[in-house]
């Protein structure tokens, strides 16, 4: 199976995927890492594990259409099983999202349906919150809206900061990501108007 990673910036869940790959543990090739942001350290990390990378820089399209245009041919040109969104900090349209739809998965920052968007942690202890966590989910046009597949959990402590909160997290994103792309990659995952299941089961 071919999966394609798309980030912005460091691509510690690209790291997981990669290692994730190296141990055998997903039986799949990243054919393709790329990035909207010419200086994502997780390119270089990616070049280095001898991955193809691109870089579609949203500065160079005129609007949101005509990015996500070329976003599509270059990905398209991998023909990837899985479309993969680690830290990828660009609102994608149907454009994008269309051509991958059931196929295009996304890590969030939160125990989403709470905290969409942005500055999830600090929000979260704005709110008193005492847990917080990340959901994985399969991409729709509703931003962080769409169905969750798998959720962690990390308790919130005293004297968390969003910085403190985030480590944990990240943390366990690195392991519920790389296992929600391999349920999807053994078959047992998918999306439909009802929204999303694993074997067979609604989630
Ligand atoms: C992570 O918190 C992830 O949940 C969010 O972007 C942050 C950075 O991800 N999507 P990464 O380290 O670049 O994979």
């Amino acid at each position: 199976s071919r999966i394609a990673i798309l980030i912005s910036g460091r691509g510690s869940n690209m790291q997981a995927f990669i290692a994730a790959c190296q141990r055998g543990e997903l039986d799949a090739d990243i054919c393709l890492v790329a990035s909207n942001r010419a200086d994502a350290s997780g390119l270089d990390i990616a070049r280095a594990a001898g991955i193809d990378t691109a870089c579609i820089e949203h500065g160079d399209y005129s609007d949101r259409e005509a990015f996500d245009t070329a976003l599509v041919a270059c990905v398209q040109r991998y023909a990837p099983d899985l479309v993969i969104l680690a830290g990828f900090m660009r609102i994608l349209t149907p454009v994008f999202i269309t051509p991958f739809t059931g196929r295009l998965l996304n890590i969030h920052p939160s125990l989403l349906p709470k905290y969409p968007g942005l500055h999830t942690h600090k929000r979260a202890l704005e709110a008193g919150d005492r847990e917080a966590g990340a959901t994985v989910h399969f991409v729709t046009p509703a931003l962080d809206g769409g169905p969750p597949i798998l959720q962690a959990r990390v308790p919130i402590v005293p004297r968390d900061t969003a910085e403190t909160l985030a480590t944990r997290v990240v943390a366990l994103e690195h392991v519920i990501y790389p296992l929600a792309a391999l349920w999807f990659l053994q078959g047992r995952l998918s999306l439909t108007e009802q929204g999303a299941y694993l074997d067979g089961q609604k989630i």
